[in-house]
């Protein structure tokens, strides 16, 4: 039966790191008899412009209609600085993010041993790194009520959050990284404060629970704040990590930083039947806007992704990560990742350069 991908381009450099994906998209798709068709809509600051608001209503039917979602980005200065906040580009995002029970977001870290010189560390720390974090997309301090900003008896002011996690969201967490663990290397480090947060006493309760049901992977147990020394330290110590929603927003950026590059990392946002929202962890990046010098491969590996987590299609997936190996080995740099005596292309002769690795 065919399968529906919707694409979303977005803002900014977006629509030609898209463009290039959906070219591999399209190419594997014949190659490989996947039976899957590509529609497009607005979504960010272009569906504002167009249509005032940055999640139409025909984008959110036909991202619930969707087998799977690609994005590029959103966002620009153009609309960033919109004072109402429900008429921002995120806003986009998050709409779809929380209307399809995304709750799952898989970020691989993964430094290609040809970019060892990206990171800012030494490359034998992180030549060759290959993690993945798991982090708990819609529920957390990030969601909890009440919040707000009050003022107390005493006319002195106070901002406060609640974070709350129930059994069920940690355990449909639990079971989303337990799977990755299976079909990885096997090994899950869930990240808590479980010595001071009660809700992660909760948490770490609910991992165990689960190691049950999955024998073949070994559980262990940091707490947040040596997992972000260990993540530095020695990173590749890690195979899958998960953890809550804020422990995840700021671990995962800083795993993304250990690769030293950005425009080379993708994602997945889950919700519980393995659809998906796929996208690179870069933003819009408009200081380079629509002067063909993106790099396009964080977004084909979540094409990647896409076909292996949503699409059935893991076969797909790792012939393409393996084209994106090669074109790497053929010295192909687009300017992020450039550095001396390698071939300066444009994002679309790495486009190119990617669908000729899998015609090959
Ligand atoms: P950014 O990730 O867009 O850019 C940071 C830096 O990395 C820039 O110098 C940019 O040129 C470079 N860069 C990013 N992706 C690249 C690529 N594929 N190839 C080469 N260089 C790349 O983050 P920034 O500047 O903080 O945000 C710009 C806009 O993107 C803002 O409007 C922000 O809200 C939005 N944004 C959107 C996200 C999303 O759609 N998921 C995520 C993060 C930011
Ligand atoms: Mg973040």
């Amino acid at each position: 039966m065919s399968k529906n991908v919707l694409v979303l381009p977005g803002d900014g450099i977006g629509p030609e790191i898209v463009a290039q994906a959906r070219r591999v998209l399209e190419l594997v798709n014949q190659q490989d008899n996947l039976d899957l068709t590509l529609s497009e809509a607005l979504v960010g600051g272009s569906a504002i412009d167009a249509e005032g608001v940055p999640l139409p209503e025909a984008t959110l039917e036909a991202a619930h209609a969707a087998d799977a979602i690609l994005l590029g980005a959103v966002g620009g200065p153009k609309w960033d600085t919109n004072p109402d906040f429900q008429i921002r580009p995120e806003k986009g995002l998050l709409g779809i993010r929380s209307n399809l029970g995304l709750f799952g977001n898989l970020r691989p870290a993964i430094l290609y041993p040809q970019l060892a010189h990206a990171s800012t560390l030494k490359p034998e720390v992180v030549s060759g790194l290959d993690i993945l974090i798991v982090r708990e997309l819609t529920g957390g301090i990030y969601f909890g009520q009440p919040r707000g900003v009050r003022v107390k008896e005493d006319g002195v002011r106070e901002g406060y959050n609640t974070y709350v996690y129930d059994e069920n969201e940690i355990r449909r967490i639990g079971r989303v990284a337990f799977e990755a663990a299976r079909a990885r290397d096997k090994r899950l480090c869930s990240v808590d404060k479980a010595n001071v947060l009660e809700v992660t006493v909760l948490w770490r309760e609910i991992m165990e629970e689960l190691a049950k049901e999955y024998p073949d992977v070994e559980l262990s147990h940091m707490y947040v704040d040596n997992a972000a020394m260990q993540l530095v330290r020695a990173p590749k110590q890690f195979d899958v990590v998960v953890t809550g929603n804020m422990f995840g927003d700021i671990l995962s950026d800083a795993a993304a930083m250990l690769t030293g590059s950005i425009g080379m990392l993708p994602s997945a946002s889950l919700d519980v039947n393995g659809k998906g929202m796929y996208e690179p962890c870069h933003g819009s990046a408009p200081d380079i806007a629509g002067q063909n010098m993106a790099n396009p491969l964080a977004t084909i590996l979540s094409v990647a992704m896409m076909l292996r987590y949503s699409l059935a299609a893991g076969d797909t997936a790792d012939r393409i990560e393996a084209a994106v190996s090669q074109v790497l080995d053929q010295n192909l740099r687009t300017g992020d990742i450039w550095s001396e005596g390698m071939q300066k292309v444009s994002t679309t002769e790495m486009g190119d350069a990617v669908i000729a690795a899998l015609q090959a």
